[in-house]
């Protein structure tokens, strides 16, 4: 059912490599795109990765995320729509109910769902194939077990057990590793990155401690990514 791998970057720190792996992701998921869908909705689309990496052509595509300043950056052509909402909230699908969508994706955004089985209820609702690449507990992994932190995010096997009740999907869980030439560069890129949604995942005392302890050169990720065929 669910297959791991292993894929390798480098973090150069330069402007737009801090959403390096978030690109991966996207790149990933549409690559993964059994069909062309004409007819899209992203949840959590930020500020567009996603959008921008469709080579196909689209009819009609609908982003929603509940950050305006993500929004204004996400590119606005005549076939886009951008909606301030938010996923954790059943009335929005409510409103995109009447709507039709060939495939819903959402990339790199559902970790931070607040119940993440009332999310997929909603999103069942709609009755659309999906492909959605969520983060997981792996994410960070040696980090956390240095810091003596538990993970904020559910773990792989949670995240499939709740989706296994939802849909009918294919799931893969990837595991790859971010390169850094110094900690203090890895430490600036945790903070930067959005991967840890704007939560602190380190207090200072921890983050200053880890600096010396941590033992790789590299920070380890891990997404779960689901795509159901109909
Ligand atoms: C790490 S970014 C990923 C953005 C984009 N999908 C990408 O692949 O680059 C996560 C996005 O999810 C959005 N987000 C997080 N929680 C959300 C929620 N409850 N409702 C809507 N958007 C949310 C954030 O504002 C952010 O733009």
């Amino acid at each position: 059912m669910s297959s791991a791998c292993h894929e390798f970057s480098r973090y150069a720190a330069e402007y737009g490599s801090r959403n390096v792996i978030q690109r991966l992701v996207a790149q990933k998921l549409i690559a993964s795109t059994p069909d062309q869908p004409k007819f899209i909705l992203d949840l959590g689309c930020g500020n567009g990765t996603l959008y921008s990496l469709i080579d196909w052509e689209v009819e009609r595509f609908v982003g929603i995320d509940f950050s305006a300043s993500m929004l204004e950056h996400h590119p606005a052509t005549s076939n886009v729509e951008l909606i301030l909402g938010d996923f954790n909230d059943p009335e929005l699908f409510e409103r995109l109910r009447n709507e039709r969508f060939d495939r819903i994706y959402s990339a790199s955004a559902l970790q931070w769902a607040d119940d993440l089985e009332s999310v997929f209820k909603s999103l069942t609702s709609l009755n659309t194939p999906m492909s959605l690449a969520i983060f997981t507990a792996g994410t960070f992994k040696t980090l956390h077990k240095c810091a003596g932190v538990t993970p904020l995010l559910r773990s792989s096997d949670e995240v499939i057990a709740i989706a296994e009740k939802y849909v009918d999907a294919q799931f893969e869980v990837l595991h790859t590793t971010l390169e850094f030439d110094s900690v203090r560069e890895m430490f600036r890129y945790i903070k930067r990155s959005g991967v840890s949604g704007g939560r602190r995942v380190l207090d200072f005392a921890q983050t200053k401690q880890l600096m010396v302890t941590y033992p790789l050169n590299y920070l380890e990720f891990e997404i779960v990514f689901i795509t159901s065929i109909a």
